[in-house]
């Protein structure tokens, strides 16, 4: 398989490593000049710049994972709905289609009162986080591609468990909200499951399979790292959403870290290594 990730950064450099090492050819594409990950090919072009994506490989399928440099509307439609259309449109030109997976988020759920929401969830929201991640979900399809969208949730590893180290210190503070995660190496093994599946559907929630609130985690953390439970910030009912992945296990992908726990676990055990 000939794989281009399209912006190539904490996930998508893991993907293309990983599935370079599995025997794909892999073409790692970004604006700047840094080496490409282990085993890819890299590419420099902008997906706001149509001109810079002439002269693309020709692939099968394309994993699609930039973050805008502006968190507002215009930088999300920027770079999420013309970023995809620019690169959607290159390579439909060329009378190809190709399998999409389009690295979503579940910030497409705009719930804030703690209740469960999966793929049958209405993506009604008005904010410009919600509204431009789901038409970005649209863009490929429209373009004639098979196209697959992935909302993850927080993603987490290594070089982001920056909680370990606010609640090691005391600045941690917990809110009354659920939260919703899932591991680098999770995402990353999603991501490669959907590229490989005969029939997916359009759409999947790539989270772990335990919604939990902050407190639940924040506190297991301090515990495990023998520092006294975060401070409590404001009161009242959890906000927040619960994601269900429920579809994504159920096409056969299996977790690795299905909870925080595993995950931070993993995490935490690598940190005690080091500092031994
Ligand atoms: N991080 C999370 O917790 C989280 C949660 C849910 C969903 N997601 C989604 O997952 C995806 C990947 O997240 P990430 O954490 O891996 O992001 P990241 O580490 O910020 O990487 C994004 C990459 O995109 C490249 N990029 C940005 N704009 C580009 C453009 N116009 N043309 C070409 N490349 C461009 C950047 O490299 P250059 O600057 O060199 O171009 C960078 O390598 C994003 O779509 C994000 O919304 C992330």
């Amino acid at each position: 398989m000939r794989v281009l990730v399209a912006g190539c950064g904490y996930v998508g450099a893991r993907l293309a490593e990983v599935s370079a090492a599995a025997g794909a050819t892999v073409f790692a594409l970004r604006r700047s000049q840094v080496a490409p990950p282990a085993g890819a090919r890299g590419l420099r072009a902008d997906l706001t710049d149509p001109a810079s994506l002439r002269g693309l490989p020709e692939v099968d399928a394309v994993v699609f994972a930039p973050t805008p440099d502006a968190r507002d509307s215009a930088g999300y439609a920027k770079t999420y709905v013309d970023g995809a259309n620019n690169l959607a449109r290159e390579l439909i030109e060329r009378g190809r289609a190709v399998r999409w997976i389009h690295v979503s988020s579940t910030a497409v759920y705009e719930s804030e009162a703690g209740e469960w929401v999966d793929e049958s969830t209405p993506c009604a929201g008005e904010g410009f986080r919600a509204r431009r991640l789901f038409e970005s979900e649209a863009v490929a399809a429209a373009h004639g591609h098979r196209s697959v969208a992935l909302r993850l949730g927080g993603i987490y590893g290594p070089g982001r468990a920056g909680i370990l180290r606010r609640v090691a210190s005391g600045e941690a503070r917990v809110r009354p909200r659920y939260t919703n995660r899932i591991h680098l190496e999770d995402a990353v093994r999603a991501i490669a499951h959907l590229l490989k599946l005969e029939s997916p559907a359009d759409c999947y929630v790539g989270v772990d399979r335990e919604p939990a609130l902050e407190a639940t985690v924040l506190d297991w953390v301090a515990e495990r790292l023998g520092v006294s439970p975060p401070e409590r910030e404001g009161g009242g009912a959890p906000r927040g959403k619960r994601c269900r992945s429920d579809r994504l296990l159920a096409s056969g992908f299996e977790f690795r870290f299905p909870s925080f726990r595993e995950g931070y676990g993993a995490l935490l055990l690598k940190r005690s290594r080091r500092s031994a």
